[in-house]
């Protein structure tokens, strides 16, 4: 496929409050319901680049780096930063929004690759993407080397597994 889509045509953002069910005994957010928040909006982008139905291949690089509290609004932004021939890497950032004194944080950034599949379950290609802002460029020129290190990875979990 040799159309490029602008990256701002999947950049998806999602906000959510963060209640009491989502939250721990210390009252902090489970990085599990996060990570559930993550694939969804990460399906929803890899969705609006490819036009197709998608499945998560892979979720690597996720840093949490602070908690979001019991009332506070999360704020998920996700975009395509580099494809293959039917995957689609994804990069995540949920920041975190106190409601009283409007600060805002970054929570966690995971980048995830997902694929562009049939309704049979088989991988179909995707269109490129063109980066537009500094950060995707940077993302979008680095992604050769983390496919490098997710294949190096894989294999070695492979060897390491029963
Ligand atoms: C992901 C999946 C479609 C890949 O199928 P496959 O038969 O291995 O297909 P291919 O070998 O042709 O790989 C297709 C693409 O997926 C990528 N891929 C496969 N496994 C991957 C992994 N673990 N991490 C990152 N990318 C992966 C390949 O690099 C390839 O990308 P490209 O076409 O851009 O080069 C298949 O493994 C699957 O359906 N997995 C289950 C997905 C799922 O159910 N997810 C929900 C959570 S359980």
């Amino acid at each position: 496929m040799d159309e490029k889509i602008p990256a701002s045509i999947s950049r998806t953002v999602q906000t959510k409050l963060v209640l009491p069910p989502d939250t721990n005994h210390l009252g902090t957010i489970f990085g599990g319901t996060v990570l559930s928040c993550i694939d969804e909006i990460a399906a929803i982008t890899a969705m609006k680049h490819s036009k197709r139905v998608v499945v998560t291949a892979s979720i690597d690089t996720v840093n949490f780096l602070s908690s979001a509290r019991g009332g506070d609004i999360l704020i998920l932004e996700g975009v395509v930063i580099s494809t293959g021939r039917t995957s689609m890497e994804v990069y995540v950032k949920v920041e975190c929004q106190n409601i009283e004194t409007g600060e805002r944080k970054i929570t966690t950034t995971a980048i995830l690759t997902m694929v562009a599949v049939n309704s049979e379950g088989i991988p179909t290609p995707v269109s490129g993407v063109e980066p537009e802002t500094e950060e995707e460029k940077n993302l979008f020129l680095s992604a050769q080397k983390r496919k490098e290190g997710r294949i190096r990875i894989n294999e070695l979990s492979r060897e390491n597994c029963i």
